[in-house]
């Protein structure tokens, strides 16, 4: 079986090509001109996806050497994400699998980079605990089957990656955050500031808005004039993310402690930092549990992860058809 993903949720355009169950191709093309403006244009981001979506796919099959006619199924984010990025792949998805009179189905985007971790050699077992991490979305789920995914619990106003970025933007390091700052706390270890980490009644909600809100308290009392040394921008760099790691380890372990489950899993753009990836092993360590955590290139946006989430529903009997029209009606608020 041929499958071809396609993913355009936000500033990253991601063609690949899966087949028989080996991924031949997974091209990602990232919009880096957002950089100037501090953060994620959209109007900019759907313009860009359009110019772009046509010569990836012909590349993406190129490298697998496939043509369009060989290809079984077509897949496309279908949200969450932004509404005109998504539009371009998710229309551009359907008119191919409909030109080609071939199979279509629409990715959830979280389901997607839940199933990163499949693409790894080493496998999630159901049932399983994921942990996904990313600029839109920080969810703790746990994943029954193919097709049985609870939320457990979500954050409850900013998701961590948006954190990171904001927390990057207070110190001068510009978008996206999350690279930067892990970049800066390798020279901040061991850093005495204190973060707070919120302390919800629910057990599994996160809440990362309290968390950068005292880290710019704390910039505004100790450097009023709006200069930070170098030394102090990384040492807020290396106590930040241990407050983020530190919220995310917490509930994971408490879920860990409530759910039989066989391995544990770390998905989302935030799942590339270094820091939060050793905290989660070890706590997988600590409760004898398999730990499946993507290599880089799946952390962040990608199609690879989009393509095996729809061959896994298609083999699950889910069939979308090409007058999918996803919106409102993704089923995404389950993750909401
Ligand atoms: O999953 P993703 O690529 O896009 C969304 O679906 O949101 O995640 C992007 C987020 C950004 O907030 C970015 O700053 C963060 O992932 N990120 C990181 C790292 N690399 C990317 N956060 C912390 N450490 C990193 N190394
Ligand atoms: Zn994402």
């Amino acid at each position: 079986m041929n499958v071809l993903g396609i993913e355009s949720s936000c500033d990253e355009t991601s063609v690949a090509v899966i087949c028989n169950n080996e991924l031949k191709a997974n091209l990602i093309s990232s919009q880096d001109f957002h950089k100037k403006y501090g953060g994620v244009v959209p109007e900019l981001s759907s313009r860009a996806h359009l110019q772009i979506v046509t010569p990836l796919i012909r590349d993406a099959l190129d490298k697998a050497s496939l043509s369009k006619e060989e290809i079984d199924l077509v897949t496309a984010t279908a949200g969450p994400g932004l509404i005109g990025a998504l539009l371009v792949g998710l229309t551009f998805g359907k008119g191919l699998a409909y030109s080609l009179n071939k199979s279509f189905i629409a990715v959830n985007h979280i389901e997607g980079h839940i199933y990163s971790g499949f693409l790894m050699e080493e496998k999630p077992e159901f049932p399983y605990l994921a942990l996904v991490v990313s600029g839109g979305h920080t969810l703790l789920l746990l994943v029954k089957s193919h097709t049985e995914i609870r939320k457990l619990g979500s954050t409850v106003d900013d998701a961590a990656g948006e954190a990171f970025d904001k927390v990057a933007k207070m110190l001068g390091f510009g978008y996206p955050g999350g690279p930067k700052i892990q970049k800066a706390s390798e020279n901040g270890e061991n850093s005495e500031i204190n973060f707070p980490v919120a302390d919800l009644k629910d057990p599994f909600n996160f809440s990362f808005s309290g968390l950068k809100t005292s880290v710019l308290r704390f910039i505004q009392k100790n450097f009023n004039d709006g200069l930070i040394p170098e030394i102090d921008k990384n040492k807020i760099a290396y106590s930040f993310q241990k407050a983020v790691a530190k919220a995310l380890i917490r509930n994971s372990e408490k879920a860990l402690k409530t759910f039989e489950v066989k391995s544990i899993s770390l998905v989302g753009g935030v799942a590339a930092n270094g820091f939060i990836r050793n905290s989660l092993i070890e706590l997988a360590n600590h409760f004898n549990k398999k730990i499946i955590i993507p290599k880089i290139e799946f952390c962040g946006d990608n199609a690879a992860m989009i393509a095996y989430r729809g061959q896994k529903l298609f083999e699950n009997g889910i069939f979308h058809g090409w007058d999918y029209a996803p919106f409102p009606s993704m089923p995404e608020n389950q993750y909401n």
